[in-house]
């Protein structure tokens, strides 16, 4: 069996298993695909093991993208940017490729909405590892980010690695002033322990569209649950981004392309 994983911490809730199920079945791909509880203490003896044992491929999450990074011998140029990885491939002479596909996700899921305009003012909120990932490939699909976050020195220096790729600016979170935002994406992990979105009361009912990294399945999300109060306001959790990433991923490991459009609306119903 060709063996493949996702490891994290914590890792029941991850819906990569399921999601790669789907892949191999509809490319016809021989392949098993489990999710790994990593320990802190000993995430990289772990990966070694895995593919010591006749691991090809694995999916990092939640808290080892960066000690993934810098386990790699070799890196694409957008992990490179991201300085942190989803996605290791063990190469033929046995060297481990890190690549990072979430940016790639964003992007594709933003272009099924429709909601990616050329030059159009999209505010990230965050400025931590979620924001990294993604902002090469937001500035190459040639948007111009406003960057909020509350310690306003990281999302400085993310603005400073990334200047030259295109158009961005640092901003405070607690001071978000008015720019004609077409776009607004969550990146923070505001929410996760039951904060609420009260901030988005002083200048989110004049944004069209609010995009959620997070995802729930059967519920809104904290960040959605606030904007579906401002009735004029679309907004879509990360459903698509995980599933799409994940769809490059496999592509990387397999050479195959997924029809992931399908695979999201399986996973919607
Ligand atoms: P990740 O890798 O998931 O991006 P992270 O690097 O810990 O995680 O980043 C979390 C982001 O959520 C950061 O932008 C953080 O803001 P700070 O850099 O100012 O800490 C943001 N965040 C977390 N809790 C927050 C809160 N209660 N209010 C506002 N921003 C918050």
């Amino acid at each position: 069996m060709e063996n493949y994983a996702v490891f994290g911490h914590p890792i029941a809730q991850s819906l990569s298993p399921q999601l790669h199920a789907f892949f191999a079945e509809q490319t016809n791909q021989k392949m098993q695909y489990v999710a790994k509880l990593a320990q802190i203490d000993t995430f990289e003896q772990e990966i070694a093991t895995f593919f010591a044992q006749n691991g090809l491929g694995c999916n990092i999450t939640s808290p080892f993208k960066q000690r993934a990074f810098a386990l790699a011998n070799l890196h694409s140029e957008r992990c490179l940017r991201a300085k942190s990885c989803n996605t290791l491939k063990k190469m033929p002479d046995g060297k481990l490729f890190a690549d990072n596909t979430d940016g790639l996700g964003l992007v594709s899921d933003l272009q099924r909405l429709n909601w990616l305009k050329p030059a159009q003012n999209v505010l990230i909120l965050g400025a931590g590892g979620a924001t990294q990932s993604v902002l090469d490939a937001l500035l190459k699909a040639k948007q111009h980010i406003f960057l909020a976050n509350r310690d306003i020195e990281k999302a400085q220096a993310l603005v400073e690695a990334c200047k030259e790729l295109g158009n961005l600016q640092a901003i405070k979170l607690q001071d978000i002033p008015q720019h004609g935002y077409q776009l607004c994406i969550n990146a923070t992990s505001l929410g996760l322990n039951g904060e609420d979105f009260t901030l988005l009361d002083q200048w989110a009912c004049q944004i069209p569209h609010f995009y959620d990294m997070q995802y729930r399945l059967n519920a809104d999300t904290p960040f959605l649950a606030k904007v579906k109060s401002f009735a004029t306001n679309a907004g879509v959790d990360g459903l698509g981004m995980l599933i799409a990433q994940g769809a490059e991923s496999f592509k990387l490991w397999r050479g195959v392309t997924v029809d992931w459009l399908r695979v999201l609306n399986s996973f919607r119903k």
